[in-house]
């Protein structure tokens, strides 16, 4: 499974990918104000920092809009995934974004029936949103087994992207049912290296290292 960053923030992203294990970032609105810079400005040091896809979100409701937004966007770097939502108007802007060869994220995805239609609009990714689901009483990750399914009973090849991930769990499920890729925040890709055995452990090895006098270097 691929490990997205979900942020605009650049130290985060430094920090995220000098572990090695970073594939890509996701941005949106909320969090290019969040990160309280120029978009462009952000985007372009993103993609420089980061080997993989980076998603730059359109704002734009109409199709003849946001096709020139997303056209915009895509020009910063070949790494650019243009996001649209998923409305009508997004999905005609993602076929024809995707005759140009670029990538698109079809973003707020929250059924497996809008998943089914942007993977036929030929989106190189969905992102269902399951920490919004879990937020009004669903089971977001119910939502993500459904659309491997869907997916897989058709062979489509757009990638299944899971986003609004708030927490380990989250990721765990993303895992075991087999999304391509999961977005998360930094501090929810930080805990995952922890583990109460691990730290204990290395304390234990540390002493018993210490008593023995050794050196390996
Ligand atoms: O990628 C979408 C994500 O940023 C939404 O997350 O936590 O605002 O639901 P959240």
């Amino acid at each position: 499974m691929k490990f997205f960053l979900d942020t605009a923030n650049i130290d985060e992203i430094r920090e995220a990918n000098d572990t090695g294990l970073l594939d890509g970032v996701t941005t949106n609105p909320s969090l290019i104000k969040k990160a309280g810079r120029d978009f462009f400005e952000v985007i372009t040091e993103i993609a420089a920092l980061v080997d993989g896809p980076v998603s730059a979100e359109t704002v734009a409701h109409d199709h003849e809009t946001m096709l020139k937004e997303g056209l915009k966007c895509a020009k910063i770097s070949d790494k650019i995934a243009v996001k649209v939502p998923l409305t009508i108007d997004g999905l005609k802007t993602c076929k024809a974004l995707r005759a140009e060869g670029i990538m698109v994220n079809v973003t707020l995805c929250f059924s497996a029936n809008q998943a089914l239609l942007a993977a036929k609009a030929g989106a190189s990714f969905i992102s269902p949103f399951v920490g919004r689901h879990d937020d009004v009483g669903f089971n977001g990750m119910e939502l993500i087994e459904d659309i491997r399914v869907i997916y897989d009973n058709y062979g489509f090849d757009t990638e299944i992207l899971v986003a609004s991930v708030r927490h380990p769990a989250h990721i765990l499920e993303s895992a075991r049912i087999g999304a391509d890729v999961a977005t998360m925040p930094w501090d929810a890709m930080k805990k995952l290296f922890n583990h109460p055995l691990t730290t204990n452990g290395l304390a234990g090895f540390d002493k018993d290292w210490a008593a023995t006098g050794f050196s390996i270097l």
